[in-house]
């Protein structure tokens, strides 16, 4: 397609904050918080940012590279610069993985929108036994639907808007108001008595704790936080600008994503230590079971600021998942619109009636579908472990080979300095970490998921 006739972010920093609104997600203010309290605190921390800086960053430039070189979708960018070759399935790959991730991260994301009205109508507080209430939640058989399908509009009605007016904007609007909300609640958050439990946590690594295990845990959730490895960004990065400096914006992307999980850490960790007898490692239920547990156990004596504390940490969830979402319903809308000519609305219609009744099958299973299982898993573990642990590390991988070894370096030298414009100081040290460190770095968490 004619690059003229190719919709484009409208400027820089549209385009950092609409990548950054994919990255920031459920993955930083929901799976990063549980992973630290299950691996250790400081520790885990520390072998995340490792990560980001070796695998996450260079991958986010090569998808990068390969979008704005080629200007498609992911299903189609490698036919563009590979033509003929079978590394169109990675790309392939990449838009099954987005209709599958947005099937069940739609129905997490509908429990944020869940809680944010429950928090909103006060009906939150009011409920003792949190445990007993997100059990009761997610395994009725129609409020979680209900919930994870008016998000699938939300995402659905943005995305039909296009790429300037809807997915721009709204990341512009969203991802401010984001940071300012996270800001207020690490603070609030910080002021708690029994506080400094909770920082000590976050601040002093216990390298005894860092195991085989701490080292893959960290490597994945730095591809699903970082929105890496399917083509995602790739999608994105076809809508740049000639002179956006793709290194700068991924480092940008980056810097945001890791510092929205720790700052995350820093609004959970105190709170939860505040409250004796919490344990921090609730596992996926921490955010929602254990924190409400916070919001209404530490602010006993003062039930209104429970109520704001509740409603602004839910409304922030709301806010980064929305973000998220979209960018996904954008890899496999794009895709459906180019590659077979739909209108726009017509692919969005689409992608959300499939994403649906994925999304209906993976809420179902924590209720009237927990006895369908594959392999031990019901379909919503199923979904996450096919996309998490085994298509992203894939396409990661396959995304660096790509980038390291098959594309011509010319075109990997003229997309990272624009043509030459652009002055890059480590260019060799970049392309080493694509060649070596990340494949087999990836290769070797991947290949411990299959013999887990
Ligand atoms: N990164 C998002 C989060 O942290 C989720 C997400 C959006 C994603 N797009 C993605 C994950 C693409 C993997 C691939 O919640």
């Amino acid at each position: 397609m004619a690059t003229s006739e190719r919709a484009n972010f409208g400027s820089k920093i549209g385009i950092i904050l609409a990548s950054a609104g994919s990255a920031v997600g459920l993955g930083n203010i929901w799976r990063f918080p549980y992973l630290t309290g299950e691996d250790g605190g400081a520790a885990f921390i520390l072998v995340y940012v490792c990560c980001v800086l070796f695998f996450g960053v260079p991958v986010m430039v090569a998808e990068f590279l390969i979008g704005r070189r080629s200007r498609a979708n992911t299903g189609q960018a490698y036919d563009v610069l590979a033509p003929g070759t079978p590394w169109k399935w990675v790309g392939m790959m990449g838009v099954l993985a987005a209709f599958l991730i947005l099937g069940y991260y739609g129905v997490v994301a509908g429990w944020t929108l869940e809680y944010t009205v429950a928090s909103a109508s006060g009906a939150f507080l009011g409920a003792k036994d949190f445990t007993a209430y997100f059990n009761d939640f997610v395994s009725n058989p129609w409020r979680p639907v209900v919930y994870m399908f008016l998000f699938m509009l939300l995402t659905h009605v943005i995305v039909v808007r296009g790429v300037k007016e809807g997915i721009e904007r709204c990341s512009k609007v969203m991802m401010p108001l984001l940071l300012l909300i996270i800001c207020v609640l690490v603070v609030c958050s910080l002021s708690l008595p029994g506080a400094a439990d909770g920082l000590t946590f976050l601040l002093k690594p216990d390298f005894s704790k860092i195991t085989g295990e701490v080292l893959l845990d960290a490597m994945g959730q730095t591809f699903f936080s970082m929105s890496v490895g399917m083509g995602c960004l790739c999608t994105y990065a076809s809508y740049f600008t000639k002179d956006a400096n793709l290194m700068k914006t991924a480092g940008s992307v980056a810097l945001i994503d890791t510092s929205v999980a720790v700052l995350a850490g820093f609004v959970i960790f105190p709170a939860v230590f505040s409250v004796p007898g919490l344990s921090v490692d609730a596992g996926p239920g921490l955010v929602f079971v254990t924190l409400p547990n916070v919001f209404h156990l530490a602010f006993e004596g003062m039930p209104g600021l429970g109520y704001v504390f509740s409603l602004m940490f839910y409304v922030l969830l709301v806010l980064a998942t929305l973000t998220s979402t979209i960018s996904l319903h954008e890899v496999a809308t794009a895709y459906l619109h180019e590659r077979f000519g739909f209108s726009r609305r017509k692919a969005a219609i689409w992608v959300t009636s499939i994403c649906t009744v994925l999304g209906v099958l993976c809420a179902l299973s924590f209720g009237v579908l927990n006895g369908v299982r594959l392999g031990g898993m019901t379909l919503f573990d199923l979904s996450d472990f096919l996309t998490a642990k085994l298509m992203l590390p894939l396409g990661g991988m396959f995304i660096s080979i790509f980038t390291g070894w098959y594309l011509d370096r010319r075109i990997v030298r003229e997309e990272v300095t624009n043509g030459g414009r652009l002055r890059i100081p480590f260019f060799g040290f970049y392309i080493f970490l694509l060649k070596y460190v990340a494949p087999i770095g990836i290769a070797s968490i991947f290949i411990n998921e299959l013999i887990r």
